[in-house]
């Protein structure tokens, strides 16, 4: 295996201006921890000096070990680092810095012809302490400067940053700075999100806004093949073939605050909890005036354009993929377009024919997963209109699909997606009414459907006071070392979702299946210590469900029940019973979602687990 190691997700923060910026970088990568809990490292430029410090683990050790000396300095960058390939060593953690001294950098993303770069600097007599990829990109960058003549009125510093781009493949967010410029930080991105935070004397760049929400609402989102060239009262911008960017300044939609814990445990519960209002806000504005149908601003297909559609395929990653599973249902259903689902990953090396009537639709909670991006840009390429169901503004995927519908559910700092998720529920729902009516659905279904759409946030508020009663629920479960979740039809996805939810935070094996499915083979699982979790709805398959039940009993299996308010089961079937109220059909997944987080919230919290920074995962994937 090559020695490489590759920043699968990583935080950046860098920070110019004219306060401390010890402070600052670390509460900014505390924020970004989410991205990346590997190692975390900081440099400082005090009084033209590069004063570095890097930790393996959390940003809490990088903490313990900078309170120890002065750190003093009005610029800085630092980094938090997940790690794919190579270990987790102090060595390995960002930032880098050049042999010549000069030049230190933090670099989210893979280079891949690192090799023939390092061959050339180790014949131009520069030296490597690491194995990594990026300590090879901070050495072109000081054999660039080094040979960079001084231009009047340009920035010697970031044009050499802009020429060793040039000579690079491969996937980067980066920040730079320079022992020589004691005032200047130039980043950059291809692949990986960079986003400018616009303050007043001081700028602050991050992988991710939540690092300087607080400070400032102002931000620049850096495309692809941008360098931007930093100090504490201006930014340029140029591209790496040396064109210059009109920057454009936008306004966050949300605060600093909502990036915190505030009185919860974790994020998760927070996230949990946050339900209600991240429902209500995806909702907003979007109804028509006689509250038949819903209304999409950003969609940008017209409902001439989608009536001459005849399929729908959506792409994603993880728990987004269990959000394309719940849409496929209910679009067939409720709008009658076929649909198809496929894994981003596969999608994108598949070659699969589609039909030319086509609308592909990708979602995402972080807007930059890789494969989902890179599905939607292969859905781009053969020419079919390809839409996004994201939450974060201005991500990646929002920018380049070519229409689409923000979830407007706040910043998700939880590994494991919650309110994201039912959000993407929700909006399926939505998507779902608005292509419904636009076929044979009624005025008097539209209205319908609409009440129960608005009642969804007071719904999961209700819900949610199941708390209690799954915590002890989860008390008594905890130890259990497999589950399955078994559901049918719109039910299915929800059992995936919960199987997951349960297996990435508290590192339990479970399974999710369609309930019927059960006898082709989990069945061979159940005895006394494996539970099911069956999640059931009302309707046509409720009696085929308790057949399935029947089946796990006959086998010793316990049962935990979620089932809608007013469903009756055989005396002795169920050992555990948690209901969610009673609903239209078409939102009965995501209420009965709201248990299944709390289930796995509780068992993993009672495994000791850490619920928001589970082991081995990142809240977003930035590499294949
Ligand atoms: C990672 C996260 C999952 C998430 C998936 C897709 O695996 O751990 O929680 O569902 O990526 O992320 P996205 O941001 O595209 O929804």
């Amino acid at each position: 295996m090559m020695g490489k190691t590759q920043e699968i997700m990583c935080g950046i923060v860098g920070y110019v201006g004219k306060r401390q910026a010890k402070g600052i970088l670390v509460e900014g990568l505390k924020r970004l921890e989410y991205r990346g809990y590997d190692s975390a490292g900081l440099a400082i430029l005090q009084n033209g000096a590069l004063k570095l410090e890097k930790q393996t683990g959390r940003v809490a050790n990088l903490e313990g070990e900078l309170d120890k000396r002065a750190f003093n300095g009005n610029i800085g960058i630092s980094h938090t680092r997940w790690a794919t390939h190579g270990k987790v060593s102090q060595s390995n953690a960002h930032p880098h810095v050049s042999s010549d001294g000069k030049i230190a950098l933090v670099h989210n993303g893979v280079i891949e012809n690192f090799t023939s770069i390092k061959k050339f600097l180790l014949s131009k007599g520069y030296s490597f302490e690491s194995e990594t990829d990026t300590e090879v990109l901070c050495n072109l960058v000081a054999y660039h400067y080094a040979k960079q003549p001084e231009v009047d009125g340009q920035s010697r510093f970031a044009e050499s940053v802009r020429r060793t781009l040039f000579h690079v493949e491969g996937t980067y967010g980066i920040a730079v700075l320079s022992t020589d410029c004691p005032d200047e930080m130039v980043c950059a991105r291809k692949g990986s999100p960079l986003i400018i935070g616009v303050g007043v004397g001081e700028n602050i760049v991050a992988s991710d806004a939540t690092a300087f929400a607080s400070r400032t609402q102002n931000v620049v989102y850096l495309n692809d093949g941008e360098v931007a060239h930093v100090t504490s009262d201006d930014f340029n911008i140029l591209t790496i073939s040396n064109e210059s960017v009109d920057p454009i300044v936008s306004q966050l939609d949300w605060s600093g605050e909502e990036a915190d814990l505030g009185d919860f445990a974790y994020f998760m519960e927070k996230e949990i909890f946050e339900q209600p209002s991240a429902l209500e806000n995806a909702m907003r504005g979007r109804f028509s005036e006689d509250d038949s149908t819903t209304k999409f601003g950003g969609l940008n297909v017209s409902p001439q354009e989608f009536r001459q559609m005849d399929r729908l395929l959506f792409c994603a990653c993880g728990t987004a993929w269990h959000a394309c599973l719940v849409a496929e249902y209910l679009i067939e259903k409720y709008a009658r377009i076929p649909v198809e689902v496929e894994y981003a990953s596969e999608f994108r090396y598949r070659n699969a024919p589609l039909d030319k009537n086509t609308v592909v639709f990708v979602i995402s909670q972080s807007g930059e997963t890789l494969d989902t991006l890179a599905a939607l840009r292969e859905a781009q390429r053969k020419g079919y209109r390809a839409l996004a169901i994201n939450n974060v503004v201005g991500s990646t995927i929002a920018r380049e699909s070519d229409g689409g519908i923000y979830q407007h559910a706040g910043p998700e700092i939880g590994v494991a997606s919650t309110k994201a998720f039912t959000s993407q529920l929700l909006i399926s729902a939505m998507l779902a009414l608005y292509l419904g009516r636009l076929n044979d659905m009624s005025y008097g279904d539209g209205r319908r459907f609409v009440e129960a759409l608005k009642a969804v946030p007071e719904l999961v508020a209700l819900n949610l006071k199941v708390n209690s009663q799954v915590e002890a629920i989860a008390k008594a479960y905890a130890q259990y070392d497999d589950f399955l979740f078994l559901g049918r039809q719109e039910m299915f996805p929800i059992a995936l979702e919960g199987a997951l939810k349960l297996k990435e935070i508290s590192y339990i094996h479970a399974e999710g299946y369609p309930a019927a499915e059960m006898k082709h083979g989990p069945i061979a699982l159940i005895s006394e210590l494996c539970p099911s979790v069956f999640i059931i709805a009302k309707g046509e398959v409720f009696q085929k469900t308790i057949a399935n039940m029947q089946e796990i009993k006959a086998r010793h299996g316990k049962i935990i029940c979620i089932a809608p308010e007013g469903a009756e089961f055989p005396d002795g079937l169920i050992d555990d019973l948690i209901l969610y109220p009673d609903c239209h059909e078409a939102v009965a997944p995501l209420l009965a979602c709201i248990p299944l987080q709390l289930l796995s919230y509780y068992i993993a919290r009672e495994r000791g687990c850490d619920v928001d920074k589970p082991r081995n995962l990142a809240k977003s994937v930035t590499v294949e």
